[in-house]
């Protein structure tokens, strides 16, 4: 019998999963009582581990009070309100302002329409044109789906949103020449400053760089989807301050609350909140049942809390400097083909013989949780709570996995 649930990211055939049942840290135990070192942070989420009976008691005592109550006009609540000021004094726009979306996707499809709406304010409706890389992920909504450089992902599912295009991911030459081209039609280009769940790969030499000046100079929004390196993975609060490169919207998800709660959001920087604020008459018709919801809000102002108080963002450079350390010797000794990655998120690249999907098997099998990305990367991407003991047991259970 199939499962009722229709598991996403899955085989819809598949009749049995791994049943995960409780969490401590960068600990997990399923139905069978196996204990599995989670490198992967849940799904790139989990920053301050897990089972933290301090997030519990903060979303309990809001739930108790008020669970929620709309934020469209005219309503707010004090969650949503204050959560939004912490989080604006720790971006990187300054003057911006926060939109709460519920998830990653929700983020990527705010800052797209957002993008083209602040130059319809500005009085140029012909820019619409959004261009994003191959290789990029923006989520599953049709935004996102239009967005994302990954082709399967794209497949089958009818016209997509229009005027969105694809450059070859680390080719600023092939962006510079489309940008030329198209420039007056050009909203925005949208990009993870690191590419995350295309493989992990870093921002090539200056390509950031190369990318807010094109946009600068073609008066094109620059779109930073956050939604793995935000809330301390690089280091830094968010990987606009690590690159120190500054985007005009900033989407994030995922470790704004750790995964407790569902909560997404958009930093709107100054240039598009201009265009949008101009008009005193304008109402903004976009918004979600559950932006700002104050008891997801609670758990984005308790995260904040935690990743402050224990230092993670500290944390996160030195996990990711041991981690990268330990991938790039086993690539050293010729166990894998080669490591990449930066700050607390790597992969590592396997060899032409060797089977992501076999290795992470055989790891499940041993006691610790890795992603396959195609055949030939697996990821690494662990609560920033992690022990050194867990990762090095990490590493060793990887290195058994990739050496059979
Ligand atoms: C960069 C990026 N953008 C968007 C998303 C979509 O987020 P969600 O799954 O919360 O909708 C993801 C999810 O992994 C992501 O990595």
């Amino acid at each position: 019998m199939r499962p009722a649930f229709l598991h996403p990211f899955a085989s819809t055939t598949r009749e049995s999963f791994i049943r995960i049942v409780r969490g401590e840290g960068a600990l997990l135990w399923d139905s069978d009582g196996n204990e599995l070192i989670d490198g992967m942070a849940s799904l790139w989420y989990c920053a301050i581990g897990h089972g933290r009976r301090e997030m519990a008691d903060a979303v309990h005592a809001q739930m108790t009070t008020l669970e929620t109550y709309s934020c469209f006009d005219p309503f707010t609540n004090g969650p949503a309100e204050e959560l939004a000021e912490r989080l604006v004094a720790l971006s990187p726009l300054e003057g911006a302002r926060v939109f709460f979306t519920d998830s990653g996707s929700e983020s990527v499809d705010t800052a797209m329409k957002l993008a083209r709406l602040a130059h319809v304010q500005a009085g140029h409706p012909e820019r619409t044109l959004i261009i994003s890389r191959t290789r990029g992920y923006h989520g599953t909504n049709y935004g996102g789906t239009s967005a994302q450089g990954i082709a399967p992902n794209k497949a089958g599912y009818g016209p997509l949103v229009g005027d969105v295009v694809q450059v070859p991911s680390d080719d600023i030459e092939a962006l510079a020449t489309l940008m030329k081209e198209r420039s007056a039609e050009i909203a925005a280009v949208i990009t993870e400053p690191l590419q995350g769940a295309g493989g992990v790969f870093p921002p090539t030499e200056n390509y950031l760089q190369g990318l807010r000046r094109l946009c600068d100079q073609h008066r094109a929004y620059l779109i930073f989807d956050e939604v793995i390196t935000g809330f301390g993975r690089l280091g830094s609060w968010f990987a606009a301050q690590h690159y120190g490169v500054t985007p005009d919207f900033l989407g994030f998800a995922k470790a704004v609350t750790s995964g407790y709660q569902p909560l997404g959001g958009v930093f709107v920087g100054r240039a598009p909140l201009e265009a949008l604020e101009a008009d005193p008459t304008f109402f903004l018709r976009h918004g979600y049942t559950y932006s700002g919801h104050a008891s997801v809000c609670v758990a984005g102002l308790k995260n904040v809390e935690i990743i402050e108080r224990e230092g993670l963002l500290q944390r996160a450079t030195h996990v990711g400097a041991r981690l990268g350390a330990g991938l790039q010797a086993l690539a050293a000794d010729g166990i894998i083909d080669h490591a990449r990655g930066d700050g607390a998120v790597w992969a590592a690249g396997l060899k032409p013989d060797q089977n992501a999907m076999a290795i992470r098997d055989h790891m499940l099998k041993n006691g610790a949780i890795v992603r396959a990305l195609n055949t030939d990367t697996n990821t690494f991407c662990p609560p920033l709570v992690i022990t050194d003991d867990q990762l090095d047991r990490l590493l060793d259970i990887f290195a058994t996995a990739a050496t059979r």
